[in-house]
């Protein structure tokens, strides 16, 4: 616990933390990684060049001091960093590095003086602890279930297929011949690979598509070019060739009894998690009304089209909608609608107050999808959606 005195003090520096912006996270990275240049086989440098995953940091340095008196407040976001941590294999001994730099970075940008620095160093310290804490009990779920492990596992590619223009899919069965764990429908794995020609270790978040079958896992990647990982998936992977994988993890994921009506809302890749979620609402035989709303650029591009309407027609009470952003001539019967998702002709399908809506896609779309549900009365805690890189507000 932290005392009132470091408390206020830390609180009383925020303005001028605020003050730096960003810049703080920008100038706390690039530090930390010249000093410990390893580290970049655990950071996304594509989220360090485009300020995402600094924006993010900043937001939860700020978020913390602001609620030092009220911890409780930040657990949701903490659960979502520590699932996030866990799927990197993120270890404690990196915490006194990234507590190292933070205070020197304060010091470096702000020179607050020895009692301020001691006071932040105090609140890092428990800020790390809570972390430290929940992602062990994290590893230890993961590693004591039926199939589990801790770290990554070596996972051989068993099948690649064709999705659409622009995703394929990847079965991955462990080369050990083990079990694989269970996961909960919107939970994704992290793929560590080193391709050739990369200095870095990169590792990737991919959401699982399917629902556990104790052998294997199946993974959908948009090919996002010039990106490494995908590029490599899409260009260079075959079968036989092997990944190393952290264990399911996340947040996000779809929990609801049978008497709930639910919508999956999606767009392009962002199929991936709501496909789970189908497969798991039609294997648990879903009782109440299942709402399929998905968003594709054409008809080239609109991946998992049979296997959403087979998968669909096993439930009780199933509607889909899709549009086709810009659809071709041969398009025509694929689609419903074309232009921008609009929900306005689903607001008697989507009424009924107990609705969940689950979205997953560009945050672009995600922003417009839930404008219109909150307009529709729809309250934020019925909206969960994941974002494909660092988290965003919507
Ligand atoms: C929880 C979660 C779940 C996810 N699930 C999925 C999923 O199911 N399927 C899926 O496909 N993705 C998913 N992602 C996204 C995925 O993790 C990767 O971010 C994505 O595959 C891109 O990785 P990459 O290595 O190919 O691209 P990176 O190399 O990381 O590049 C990222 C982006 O930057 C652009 N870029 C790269 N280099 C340059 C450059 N020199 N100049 C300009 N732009 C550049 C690329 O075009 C790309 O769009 C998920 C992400 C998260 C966080
Ligand atoms: C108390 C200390 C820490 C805080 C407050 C923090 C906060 C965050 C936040 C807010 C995110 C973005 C999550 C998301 O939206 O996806 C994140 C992601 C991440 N964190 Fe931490 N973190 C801390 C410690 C660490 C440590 C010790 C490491 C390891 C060196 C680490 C490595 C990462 C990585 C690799 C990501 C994924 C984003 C990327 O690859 O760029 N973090 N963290």
């Amino acid at each position: 616990m932290l005392d009132a005195h470091t408390i206020a003090t830390v609180k009383s520096t925020l303005p001028a933390i605020a003050a730096v912006g960003p810049g703080l996270t920008a100038h706390f990275y690039d530090r930390m990684l010249t000093q410990h240049p390893a580290l970049k086989n655990v950071f996304n440098m594509n989220n360090q060049r485009n300020g995402d995953q600094r924006e993010a940091l900043f937001n939860a340095i700020c978020a913390y001091g602001a609620s030092l008196d009220n911890l409780a407040a930040l657990l949701p976001a903490v659960e979502k960093i520590a699932q996030k941590h866990a799927s990197l294999a993120i270890t404690p001994d990196q915490y006194a590095i990234v507590g190292e730099n933070l205070l020197a970075t304060i010091k470096e940008l702000l020179n607050p003086g020895d009692e301020v620095l001691a006071a932040w160093g105090r609140a890092y310290d428990v800020l790390a602890d809570v972390f430290i804490q929940r992602e062990e009990a994290i590893y230890q779920e993961s590693e004591q279930q039926e199939g589990g492990w801790r770290g990554t596992r070596a996972f051989r590619i068993s099948a690649i297929e064709e999705q659409s223009a622009v995703i394929k899919s990847f079965t991955l069965t462990p080369v050990d011949g083990g079990k694989v764990a269970a996961f909960k429908p919107g939970q994704y794995i992290t793929v560590h690979l080193r391709p050739a020609g990369s200095v870095f270790q990169q590792n990737r978040q991919y959401s699982l598509t399917h629902t556990p079958d104790g052998k294997t896992y199946r993974i959908a990647v948009k090919y996002e070019p010039p990106g490494v990982v995908s590029g490599w998936l899409h260009r260079h992977a075959k079968v036989g060739d092997v990944l190393a994988l952290t264990a399911p993890h996340g947040d996000i994921f779809m929990d609801v009894t049978s008497e709930i009506p639910v919508a999956l809302i999606s767009a392009g890749v962002g199929v991936t998690p709501t496909l789970a979620m189908l497969h798991a609402l039609a294997e648990q035989a879903h009782a109440a009304p299942v709402t399929w709303l998905h968003a594709a650029e054409n008809g080239a591009q609109h991946a998992f089209a049979a296997e959403v309407a087979e998968t669909g027609a096993l439930l009780r009470d199933f509607c889909k909608r899709v549009w086709y952003r810009m659809p071709d001539a041969a398009d025509a019967g694929r689609f419903d609608a074309e232009g921008v998702m609009d929900l306005a002709s689903l607001s008697e399908r989507l009424r009924d107050a107990r609705t969940q809506f689950w979205l997953c896609g560009p945050v672009g779309f995600m922003q417009c999808v839930a404008g219109q549900l909150r307009e529709a009365g729809v309250n934020a805690s019925r909206i969960h959606y994941e974002v494909f890189g660092p988290h965003k507000g919507l």
